[in-house]
């Protein structure tokens, strides 16, 4: 049985105060829970250390959004992988679609930044999902067969088992407009029998495939109820506390 992972995804919001107070406030609400999933906040860059100074309080893991595919040295603006890790952080996500789109990440880069999570034992949350004309025309498992193999296959099967990976159709990213639980479990079952053909039946059993993409409150259960579904990354209703935990609670 896979354990289950709930991350949220603040992207570029809240203020230094907000931030605090989300963090507080969702660290108050588990606390009067039984969870079994793990609880993943991924807050900007700016946020981590504040992040990371209440989950030693709380039992929650953080993940940063970015990290440069660079080691160390003069890459201005760019935050490397030893220094989240030095900061207590768990999880990095890579490859979000608003990544690929907005700042023209391509397989090279994401392969190195997956290489850099790795070899500073950060565990990459790899995101994957077709747009909207794709899945129109109808070649969804042909963009993620893709973006799997290109991103993650030249691991050998020691790393690969490290990598979580997130199923984010971008046509259901920020858009109301969810998968349906079916969807995300044909996609799902889908990266799976990839990752058998590749590395072998155990490997693919054990590794987490979490659904992103309008995932809230309201339709958390019925997705997570799929078996080839190992939780979420979750966006807009990650930096609602009450809705994130109510997330959390039904995985
Ligand atoms: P929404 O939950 O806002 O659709 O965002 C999903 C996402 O992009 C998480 O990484």
């Amino acid at each position: 049985m896979r354990k289950k992972i709930v991350a949220g995804n603040w992207k570029m919001n809240l203020s230094f105060q907000d931030a605090e107070d989300l963090v507080e406030h969702i660290l108050e609400l588990l606390d009067k829970e039984t969870i079994t999933a793990e609880v993943i906040v991924c807050p900007p860059y700016p946020y981590l250390e504040l992040a990371t100074d209440y989950a030693e309080e709380g039992n929650i893991g953080v993940g940063a959004q970015n990290l440069s595919p660079f080691d160390a040295g003069a890459y201005t603006g760019e935050v490397s992988a030893a220094m989240l890790v030095s900061m207590g952080v768990t999880h990095c996500i890579i490859g979000h679609s608003e990544r690929r789109k907005y700042f023209n990440e391509d397989d090279k880069m994401l392969t190195a930044k997956v290489n850099q999570a790795l070899k500073h034992k950060l565990t990459p949350i790899f995101c994957v999902g077709e747009a909207l004309p794709e899945r129109q025309a109808g070649s969804h498992f042909d963009v993620v067969r893709s973006q799997v193999r290109h991103g993650l296959f030249h691991l050998d099967t020691d790393e690969f088992h490290k990598v979580v990976i997130a199923y984010e159709p971008v046509w259901a990213i920020g858009t109301g407009v969810t998968a349906t639980p079916d969807q995300a479990q044909e996609m799902h079952a889908y990266i799976r029998t990839l990752i058998t053909e590749r590395y072998g039946k155990d490997v693919a059993d054990a590794t987490l495939i979490l659904y992103g993409g309008s995932c809230n409150a309201a339709n958390a259960e019925e997705i997570f109820a799929k078996p080839g579904v190992d939780g979420g990354l979750i966006g807009g209703a990650s930096i609602k506390a009450e809705e994130f935990v109510s997330i959390c609670k039904q995985a």
